[in-house]
């Protein structure tokens, strides 16, 4: 008995790690962490190790102590050890007749009907009470279901995918609005799509036209669409600069705690597009660095 109980329960804690390793490790769907990652077997084994060592000190330490009893006192613990145990087989046995209301078989001759056949008898059971249960809870989850989809019509299989879609859509802008190390300014890359292009338009006319006016013509900052630059031109320079700001003192700020990597990108890739425009009243050119498009 306590050995198939130790078993059991390191079958039951290897289990346990086995799960927990296969949910906490993403794979994708159809495959297993184990397969994928063949060090979670030394972690597995490990777990297995220290089931065994611990249920083989517990047991040792049971037998030590069990040595160090007097006669009678091992009798006295043989007496609790068998209560113990037919007490919990009785527990389990009413629990177990609770939910099934099943008669043993001595006790069939009591609900036998009289319905014989080829010698074949027919026993009057209860409804096992688990069954019955489920059974009308499913008929309360149809009659729910009936008036909410087919009576109101709530929403349609497709609409719930349309919904799903646009849920998974929402996290990945989300992802992309929030993860830092998506963008920086070694892997930003030009911008050329015309929605791009509107939105960091939008924001650059949000936060840059007081110093840069909204052509780019320049007033306490510099022009923007002159080929001269300070901070030097091109995507990544220009996305530097958005992130980490000019020279101290200068005035331009680092915008990387307000706007987020691709909202720079965004702003940075439109004033790229600057280049070659004719502001209403441009400042001179300022900065030694000479830069076009072209230059790319
Ligand atoms: C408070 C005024 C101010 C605001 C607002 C401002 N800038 Fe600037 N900007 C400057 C100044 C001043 C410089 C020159 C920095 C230097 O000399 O180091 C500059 C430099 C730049 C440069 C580098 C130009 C070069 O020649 O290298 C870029 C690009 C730029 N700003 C873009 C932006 C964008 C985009 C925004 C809005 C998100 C913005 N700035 C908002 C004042 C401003």
């Amino acid at each position: 008995m306590r050995n198939t109980a130790s078993i059991l329960r390191i079958i039951v804690l290897v289990g346990i790690a086995f799960l927990g390793v296969e949910f906490l490790l993403e794979t994708d769907p159809g495959h297993w962490a184990v397969v994928e990652y063949p060090k979670t077997w030394l972690f597995l084994g490990i777990v297995l190790l220290f089931a065994v060592a611990i249920e083989a000190s517990v047991a040792a330490l049971h037998s030590t102590l069990y040595k160090s009893l007097s006669e009678e006192k091992k009798a006295r613990y043989h007496e609790l050890e068998a209560h113990k145990s037919t007490k919990f087989e009785q527990k389990i046995q009413s629990i177990l007749s609770k939910m099934t209301r099943s008669k043993s078989i001595e006790q069939e001759g009591e609900i036998e009907l009289d319905h014989v056949y080829d010698g074949i008898t027919e026993l009057d059971n209860k409804l096992p009470p688990w069954w019955l249960y489920s059974f009308y809870a499913s008929i309360v989850f149809a009659a729910v279901y009936m008036v909410r989809f087919h009576v109101y019509n709530d929403y349609t299989q497709e609409e719930e995918y349309l919904m799903e879609v646009a849920e998974a859509e929402a996290a990945i802008e989300e992802y992309k609005r929030t993860a830092k190390d998506l963008i920086n300014f070694e892997t930003v890359t030009l911008l050329a799509e015309e929605s791009d292009l509107n939105e960091g338009k939008t924001i650059y006319n949000a936060n840059c036209v007081a110093c840069h006016k909204a052509d780019g013509g320049g007033g306490i900052g510099p022009n923007l669409t002159d080929d001269h630059w300070i901070l030097g031109g091109g995507i990544q320079n220009v996305y530097k600069t958005i992130s980490e700001g000019g020279r101290s003192g200068k005035g331009m700020v680092a915008w990387k705690n307000d706007l987020s990597p691709s909202e720079m990108q965004k702003t940075a890739s439109y004033v790229i597009s600057l280049y070659g425009t004719t502001p209403a009243e441009p400042k001179e050119a300022e900065g030694d660095i000479i830069w076009t498009p072209d230059d790319n």
